[in-house]
């Protein structure tokens, strides 16, 4: 099925709706890629915890007592019970069952109501996944031989490292959480389409970023980068980090989205601000900002899921829908081990491709 994907056409619609697709997907690219779980200012402070979820595995991003920012299953390991269910601050985990009690870094500490020797603490600590930070993006993977994370991310980073987005601070209680009713591909190949912006976009994006002037600079089956104009400012890049992120970076702000699968037809979609001084309420300055772009994001995503039972030929992709490409090329590497192509770089970091 998934051999039916290639970069030049549109993604098959039944893909959307294709429940055994959907398991392959959970077990191939969810339970096995970085997936970005959170912006590191959620785990700042010694102690910070926030809950995630990682594919279908539910995950506590820690920053622990010794600073060390962790991913521990958020799976009690007596009988399975969540652990927390929102963000916080605290230097133990007590289970709302029957009181295990972990450490921040994921050991057990405590079993009441046992002998000594009952239950064998050191085998019952949190299950701990691979974590790394990215420009103070958090991303975890649940398989420990994933390749490590700068190295999949290696195409990107000539483009992103000028921008030192690491500087930003996240707006934490302006992230947004919906549920969109439509398959995470329909969501994530939306997110890198800047050819819709004219169409779904008018008052919201194109007055600012319009459509004719955005271009590639460069990308792979890992991820893509592409640059565009905005109004009286320098241009801004967007950044997609299949299967979970994209990311709108500016001079001096980011705009993200992240994405988790919850069916073959739903998925959470998160969408977070970061600027230069630290947030104060919605104190980052976009020009043009208006979040009805996302509503008008959603509308079209749902509305092309309602087709995704329809027999249809796969659509062209036009130049402008390269970045789509890359997607495919990375649905294919990891549904069906197709090796990825080499790199394509159409520009230099900080320049334009000169077809423009
Ligand atoms: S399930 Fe957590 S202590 Fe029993
Ligand atoms: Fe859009």
């Amino acid at each position: 099925m998934p051999t039916r994907i290639s970069r030049d056409r549109s993604l098959p619609l039944d893909l959307f709706a294709d429940e055994a697709v959907f398991d392959l997907e959970l077990r191939q690219i969810w339970q096995q890629d970085w997936v970005f779980a959170g912006p590191l200012d959620a785990v700042a402070e010694r102690g910070d915890y926030l809950p995630v979820t990682i594919g279908t595995q539910p995950v506590i991003l820690v920053r622990d007592s010794d600073l060390v920012v962790r991913a521990l299953a958020n799976v009690c390991s007596h009988r399975g019970m969540p652990l927390v269910d929102g963000p916080g601050n605290a230097a133990r985990f007590p289970c709302p069952y029957h009181a295990w009690t972990y450490a921040n870094d994921g050991e057990l500490l405590s079993v009441p109501y046992t002998m000594p020797d009952e239950v064998d603490k050191t085998s019952h600590g949190l299950e701990q996944f691979r974590c790394e930070v990215w420009h103070g993006l958090v991303f975890v993977s649940l398989n420990p031989d994933v390749e490590p994370l700068a190295d999949r991310l290696r195409v990107l980073e000539p483009y992103v490292r000028p921008l030192a987005i690491d500087r930003l601070h996240h707006d934490l209680a302006g992230i947004g959480a919906e549920v969109w009713n439509a398959n995470w591909k329909a969501v994530f190949a939306n997110a890198v389409d800047s050819y819709s912006h004219f169409r779904v976009h008018p008052e919201t994006i194109e007055p600012f970023s319009p459509t004719d002037a955005s271009y590639y600079l460069a990308g792979s089956a890992r991820g893509s980068v592409t640059g565009g104009e905005s109004l009286e400012r320098a241009d801004h890049i967007v950044v997609a980090l299949p299967p979970s992120f994209v990311a709108v970076v500016y001079p001096d702000a980011m705009l993200w989205q992240a994405f988790s699968p919850l069916s073959v037809d739903r998925t959470d979609v998160r969408i977070g601000l970061a600027g230069e001084q630290p947030a104060d309420g919605r104190a980052v300055n976009l020009p043009g900002w208006d979040a009805a772009f996302v509503d008008e994001d959603r509308a079209v995503v749902e509305r092309l899921q309602t087709n995704a039972r329809v027999r249809s030929r796969p659509g062209a992709l036009t130049s402008l829908e390269r970045p789509l490409g890359d997607f495919h090329d990375y649905l294919r590497w990891r549904l069906t081990d197709a090796e990825p192509a080499a790199p394509y770089i159409a520009a230099a970091p900080g320049e334009r491709p000169e077809d423009l």
